[in-house]
């Protein structure tokens, strides 16, 4: 493989037979995921999932992904059983509507599966790559991690974590042989946008479908890209973002009333 001086990833990733682990493997992106990485020939595909899914040569572990004792077991059995990882799909997530009168429930189990969940899978899995200087990790976050989430104070917060999460592990790691990327979509039609009208305000700059975001996202992966961001008007609104925040505030205060009041 050719080594890069353009992105965060020295070297690109390429999944020809390739042992990969995708979290949330059973619906929307992750299944996309999935049938795009059996495309370019994975040797083997990994399912972690509360949602049982039977597919054809994935194995599957129903596992909540917030639960670190969960998740220690799976990957030790993965461990076990194939002796390298060479990518994880960081994906499940869950989004609700909230507000600041969010309960300390609510905000926990948000928190669990967006954010404990990555640090659950970096602890139970980051050894074994450090002594094979080999592994990658796609960590699926959102635009709602790099801008806001109107309507989503949990979804918000938890984007900008896994983000800040994603960065810090490529700063750390990044020079020890393990690749990071991190996945920032708008809207993306799959079961967790399907009740809400044409995407709602996700849906602003229109809709992609799961299969394009998995296509973008390993297209980018093999360049060896850190920050993907399928929706391309992305880039646009972090650089108003970073010019103005006030007026950029002032601007989503707009969408605020458009699509939520
Ligand atoms: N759909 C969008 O518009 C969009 C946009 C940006 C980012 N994302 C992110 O993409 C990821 C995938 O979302 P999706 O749209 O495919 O949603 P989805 O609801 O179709 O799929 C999510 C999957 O995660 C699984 N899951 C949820 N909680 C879990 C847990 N605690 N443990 C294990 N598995 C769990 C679900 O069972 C489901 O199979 C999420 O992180 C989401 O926040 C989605």
């Amino acid at each position: 493989m050719i080594e890069n001086k353009t992105y965060a990833n020295k070297k690109g990733f390429n999944p020809l037979n390739s042992i990969c682990v995708v979290t949330g493997g059973s619906s929307g992106i992750g299944l996309a995921i999935i049938e795009e990485l059996k495309k370019r020939k994975a040797k083997k595909i990994i399912n972690i999932d509360i949602l049982r899914r039977d597919q054809d040569n994935v194995d599957f572990y129903k596992c909540d992904v917030g639960e670190d004792k969960e998740i220690k077991e799976v990957f030790e059995e993965i461990i076990k059983k194939y002796n390298t990882i060479d990518l994880i799909c960081s994906n499940a997530g869950i989004a609700r509507d909230d507000d600041g009168l969010a309960t300390v429930e609510h905000w926990n189990n948000i928190w669990k599966t967006n954010v404990l969940q990555h640090t659950n899978i970096v602890r139970n899995s980051i050894k074994k790559m450090l002594l094979k200087k080999n592994g990658w990790f796609l960590i699926t976050a959102s635009a709602a991690g790099l801008l806001s989430q109107v309507g989503s104070a949990t979804y918000s917060t938890t984007k900008h974590a896994t983000v800040g999460f994603a960065e810090w592990l490529s700063i750390t790691y990044g020079d020890l042989g393990i690749g990071v990327s991190v996945l920032c979509p708008q809207g993306v039609n799959t079961p967790m946008t399907a009740k809400i009208e044409k995407g709602g305000v996700a849906g602003i700059n229109g809709m992609l479908e799961a299969n394009q975001v998995a296509v973008i996202a390993l297209d980018q992966m093999v360049l060896g890209k850190f920050l993907i961001t399928p929706h391309e008007i992305v880039k646009k609104y972090i650089k108003i973002k970073a010019d103005d925040t006030d007026k950029w505030i002032i601007g989503m205060r707009k969408l605020y009333k458009q699509f939520i009041k």
